[in-house]
């Protein structure tokens, strides 16, 4: 079997399938059969900044009548005695435990507020790494992209300066200029990149005339998006990056390697096939790598990115042949 190790969270990994954040990643069951099946890295379920914030502010405003001194800035062993916080420390704690695979802790943001501080109640429980799923749509016209972006890099350098575990960002591809923030988060001094998060995302019904939910579940088309951008930023981003989006096969997630990504990020296939589709995607890529004479992930990894000739196929958005003419 070919060695599909791989480096990403700041950690070597054993794999480049990680089991990316949904509610199959809430549970210590789950996540062992996870482990079991071979994934490089598991991230937990999100805790989102709600979550934190609300606690946070109810505990403030008490804190700021009992003690109105600085030191009630220290409010955050009041926030831990939140339910859903005290549950979220324990999964960590209880995860680490049961398996042997970097377990990496999940926070889901839009805004770079105090609930920052809560991240350090997170390494202190265990987790190897800390993903942020940060995001924002830019739907506010009022809103400059330039503030839209700057959230991202506060929120990034707040966490930095209350943790010391690896920290690593999934975000969307909505930037006015996304290599340009990329190529800059990427220097701030966190792990890794995860290219893209997949927003809940609205349809509508024409019978019933309402705006209801899409398909929960990726299909196996989405992964061209987040496909192409990591063959233009694999070779522009000071950090490493993974895929996420729409990876339900092996053939797939080799596809994103050859682009430049050191990991993939899957959940809805573990949801369609359960667990141990991982050992599946960990097989087909070994065999795929020896039928083609690769003895490690490096041997490939970028061969296909936009920095080896490839910047017409990656950049081209026109292509005559298909959409130019009159004839098809
Ligand atoms: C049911 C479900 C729940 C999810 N929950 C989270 C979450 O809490 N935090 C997060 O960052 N991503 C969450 N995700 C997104 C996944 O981690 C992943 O990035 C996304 O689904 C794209 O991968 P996929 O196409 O393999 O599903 C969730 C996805 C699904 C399907």
């Amino acid at each position: 079997m070919a060695n599909l190790s791989t480096r990403f969270f700041g950690l070597d990994l054993k794999s480049p399938i990680i089991a990316g954040s949904s509610s199959l990643t809430a549970s210590v069951d789950q996540i062992e059969k996870i482990a079991k099946a071979g994934a490089g890295a598991v991230v937990l379920k999100s805790l989102f900044e709600e979550e934190i914030q609300l606690q946070f502010d109810a505990e403030l405003l008490d804190r700021k009548a009992l003690a109105p001194d600085p030191e009630y800035l220290d409010y955050f062993d009041y926030v831990i005695k939140d339910e859903s916080l005290t549950r979220y420390i324990h999964l960590v704690a209880d995860a680490k435990k049961a398996v042997q695979i970097p377990v990496v802790a999940s926070i889901s943001c839009t805004t770079s507020s105090d609930w920052t501080q809560f991240a350090r109640k997170i390494e202190d429980a265990g987790a190897d790494a800390l993903e942020l799923n940060l995001f924002i749509i830019p739907s506010n016209e009022n809103r400059s992209h330039s503030l839209n972006e700057q959230f991202y890099f506060d929120t990034v350098k707040k966490v930095l300066e209350v943790v010391s575990i690896p920290v690593t960002v999934k975000i969307s591809h909505y930037f006015s200029n996304l290599a340009k923030v990329v190529s800059e988060l990427s220097q701030t001094g966190i792990a890794g990149i995860t290219l893209f998060n997949r927003f809940y995302t609205p349809d509508i019904d024409i019978e019933l005339e309402e705006v209801g939910n899409a398909e929960i579940l990726s299909n196996g088309t989405e992964y061209l998006l987040p496909l192409r951008w990591t063959g233009i930023l694999s070779s522009k981003s000071a950090c490493p990056l993974a895929g996420t989006s729409g990876i339900m096969s092996p053939d797939t997630a080799i596809k994103f390697l050859l682009a430049g990504a050191n990991a993939v990020q899957v959940a809805s296939v573990l949801y369609q096939e359960g667990a141990e589709v991982i050992e599946e995607f960990n097989r087909s890529i070994s065999k795929w790598m020896d039928g083609k004479g690769y003895r490690s992930i490096d041997e490939f990894k970028g061969k296909l990115c936009l920095k080896t000739k490839q910047i017409d196929a990656w950049e081209r958005t026109q292509f005559m042949n298909y959409f130019g003419g009159l004839s098809f």
